[in-house]
């Protein structure tokens, strides 16, 4: 089974006009009005598919979100069945002070083929060729680096690494400074720091650190597209979280996951740039209308394009 072709026209237009619902509110020094924005125009674009959506990553639970909660049905309920990721806002720090990197995205898969990931953070490591045992989580940031040099050939201070600039990543930086990697260190946004290794113009070589599960679960649908490496593993720290994470089906809180765990089948992502950043450009409007830069992939047509579109206000 594959998603229709069609479907990339219908979630890439929900992915930019929820970009542009936030839009507005950039700069704003309002995360939450920015977020809001961008979930209301979201749901509702999403509802008015022919679809049966279940959102399996999305604002929060039931009971602390009431859009776009996770197990929300979403669409008319006539046609496919697709699980929903969704992160209407990713980076709202970058949209509230006007800083590049704010997107809008959102993943599609086959029902039952997306993880319903727990909102806590995930250990993540990709890189852009796709075979196993180059990298690993349980490796030390040494050995992967010693060995990802070694499979392209090259020596670690040709190797740039993209990681959140977080106190929880010292040690890591530290040694990744030791073996004089270059360093990317972005303040916030791991999907598109997950995202740089897919394309050489990005110039990075690997992306690792503690980010987000459902953005870690995002950037995988992308990089499953992309034939790159990924590999996840949820943190539960707290108590709260293993119950939650039990709800959701996991009884094994050590567990690493490869990509084709966390995605499988076919799979449509959008990423549409709110505020212009490396990845794609921000929403730009002039007159009655905007223009918008989406990054877009469709695993099973080998479809992989940022697509620059104008849409009538
Ligand atoms: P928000 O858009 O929810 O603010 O997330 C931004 C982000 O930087 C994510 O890209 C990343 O996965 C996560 O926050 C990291 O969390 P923390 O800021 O707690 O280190």
């Amino acid at each position: 089974m594959t998603i229709d072709k069609k479907y990339i026209d219908l979630f890439h237009d929900v992915s930019a006009k929820a970009a542009y619902s936030s839009y507005h509110l950039v700069g704003k020094k309002d995360k939450i009005a920015a977020d809001k924005a961008a979930v209301d125009s979201m749901r509702n674009e999403l509802n008015k598919i022919d679809m049966n959506g279940k959102i399996v990553i999305g604002e929060g639970e039931l009971d602390e979100a009431p859009m776009l909660y996770i197990g929300e049905k979403i669409g008319t309920g006539n046609g496919p069945f697709f699980d929903i990721a969704v992160d209407p806002l990713e980076g709202t720090n970058f949209a509230a002070n006007n800083l590049p990197g704010a997107l809008t995205v959102i993943s599609i898969a086959e029902k039952s083929n997306l993880f319903n990931a727990p909102e806590t953070y995930m250990d993540k490591i990709a890189i852009s060729s796709p075979e196993n045992g180059v990298v690993d989580l349980d490796n030390s940031v040494s050995k992967n680096i010693k060995n990802l040099a070694e499979h392209k050939n090259t020596s670690p201070e040709n190797l740039t690494a993209c990681i959140l600039d977080r106190p929880r990543h010292k040690k890591q930086i530290d040694e990744l400074k030791s073996l004089n990697v270059k360093l990317k260190l972005i303040t916030d946004g791991d999907v598109s720091g997950a995202l740089y290794v897919t394309d050489k113009k990005f110039n990075i070589d690997i992306f690792l650190g503690i980010g987000g599960g459902p953005e870690g679960v995002l950037a995988a649908s992308a990089l499953d597209a992309y034939g790159c490496y990924f590999q996840g593993r949820f943190i539960f720290d707290t108590d709260e979280d293993k119950i939650r994470a039990k709800k959701m089906g996991i009884s094994d809180f050590t567990q690493k996951y490869e990509l084709n765990q966390i995605v499988s089948g076919d799979s449509i992502f959008c990423a549409t740039g709110i505020t212009s950043g490396d990845l794609v450009n921000g929403i730009n409007v002039s007159d009655d209308k905007f223009i918008s830069e989406t990054l877009i992939t469709h695993k099973s047509t080998n479809f992989r394009k940022i697509i620059k579109k104008t849409h009538r206000i």
